[in-house]
């Protein structure tokens, strides 16, 4: 007890980072890029500032220009030409993201590539799933999310990431996955995905807002906690190899519990709505940019090992 005891003593400039229990590493970060096959060049996308869609034929420079800043894991989304009732784009071997993954494994073959499986982005009403009388269909999407993982991983990703909430997701995936030959291919799966109002933004970035309802009926309520496990369990036993907590700032508690609760790999994805917030905060000057760093900390100490976050490039240069 004081005066025997001052904690202030190990919080000295020199002594300070001796003693420091969190470390973000760039090699924790994962980039988000949306990929447009309609773009001619990138667009601004306007409820994210500083972020961009890329077109197809330039993302392969995106890469290169996160790879120079020693950033190598990537998450790809698609924006398609064509939109139908299944989502058929999704699982065409010349669609976007297929073509995507090859341009970049054509020239980084050490990049990590990850591709998001998910059906919004392609279905023409925006659901993750198949729709009939407006209800979204689980176990008949269940082959579909299987053939789409397979396309991504016959174009050379490394990780497919099932973002649909479906239930028997990750487990189908892995059957089809291990059927074509690709067992080596893994899965990081959007575990605990909670239905948030901090996906507005993305749904700009990615047209992939919905024509009727809302995703409440797959993605979870963010009042629980306690079935986050649960969700994670069932993942883990269906062969998931990475699990994800999304959001992550307002969903700390939760990464946390997952990390001690388990011995697998966890990620946390800093979304859209989290980045706009604090770019526009900053854009204000009401905050500084530091706060990013604070932010991405906090999130790894809660537990996260990996983070997916919008703000990569720009904290890219400060970890080196
Ligand atoms: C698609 C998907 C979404 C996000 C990632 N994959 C949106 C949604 O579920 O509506 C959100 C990412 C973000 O907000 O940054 N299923």
């Amino acid at each position: 007890m004081f005066p025997v005891v001052r904690m202030r003593r190990l919080r000295r400039e020199n002594l300070r980072n001796l003693i420091r229990e969190t470390r973000l590493w760039i090699d924790d970060l994962i980039v988000p890029i949306f990929v447009d096959e309609n773009a001619k060049k990138r667009k601004e996308i306007a409820s994210m500032p500083g972020y961009y869609r890329i077109p197809l034929d330039e993302v392969s420079n995106e890469v290169g220009e996160c790879m120079s800043l020693g950033l190598r894991a990537f998450i790809l989304f698609g924006i398609p030409k064509r939109k139908d009732e299944t989502g058929s784009e999704a699982f065409n071997d010349e669609g976007v993201i297929q073509r995507a993954v090859r341009a970049i494994k054509r020239d980084y073959p050490d990049a990590v590539v990850i591709t998001d499986v998910c059906l919004c982005e392609y279905t023409d009403h925006g659901h993750c799933g198949i729709v009939k009388n407006g209800k979204i269909l689980n176990d008949e999407t269940l082959p579909i999310l299987g053939k789409i993982a397979v396309s991504h991983a016959k174009s050379g990703a490394d990780i497919v990431a099932p973002s649909g909430m479906m239930d028997g997701m990750v487990g189908a995936i892995r059957e089809a996955l291990d059927r074509e030959g690709f067992s080596e291919v893994a899965i990081m799966s959007y575990s605990a995905k909670y239905a948030s109002n901090f996906y507005s933004p993305f749904r700009e970035a990615a047209e992939s807002g919905y024509k009727f309802g809302d995703r409440k009926s797959y993605q979870m309520d963010f009042h629980n906690a306690k079935e986050a496990l649960r969700e994670v369990e069932l993942d883990i036993k269906e062969g998931a190899d990475i699990v994800m907590v999304k959001p992550a700032l307002a969903y700390l508690d939760v990464i946390k519990s997952v990390k001690e609760t388990f011995n697998v790999p966890v990620a946390a994805y800093n979304v859209s709505g989290e980045y706009s917030m604090v770019k526009a905060a900053i854009e204000k000057g009401w905050l500084g940019k530091e706060i990013i760093y604070e932010i991405l900390t906090a999130i790894k100490r809660a537990g996260a090992d990996v983070v997916i976050t919008y703000h990569a490039k720009e904290i890219a240069e400060f970890l080196k």
